[in-house]
């Protein structure tokens, strides 16, 4: 129903905004994917890589809980690493995150297949 979207807009690498509808319930890495935004998601949402890598803008930050340890740790073997990146896939929307705006970073590393050389997609 309209009470649960969700108005998020994803910031691209150029700097292009996209504003989509998502729902509550959906994490940023699925919901982008549904929008084909370039974000990846090697793991499938498995907490096992750091492919969906975003920066969470400053205007909603302090309404997401703290990251889990898992979260955390994974984060820590990302490039690019800002004070308020998340692991987009973890982020599962409610609806006090209206007017989100995740912005990706320049380049993601898929660990598990590049071992520790970053590389850009
Ligand atoms: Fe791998 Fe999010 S898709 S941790």
């Amino acid at each position: 129903s309209e009470d649960e979207v969700v108005n998020i807009t994803y910031i691209l690498k150029d700097g292009k905004r996209v504003p989509v509808k998502g729902k509550v319930g959906d994490n940023l890495m699925y919901l982008a994917h549904r929008y084909e935004i370039p974000m990846e998601g090697a793991c499938e949402a498995s907490l096992a890589c750091t492919t969906c890598h975003v920066y969470i803008q400053s205007n909603h930050l302090d309404k997401l809980p703290t990251p889990t340890e898992a979260e955390d740790d994974l984060l820590d073997m990302a490039p690019f690493l800002k004070e308020n990146s998340r692991l987009g896939c973890q982020v599962v929307l409610k609806k006090e995150y209206n007017g989100l705006e995740v912005q990706l970073p320049q380049a993601t590393r898929n660990f598990y297949v590049d071992g520790h050389t970053p590389k850009p997609h």
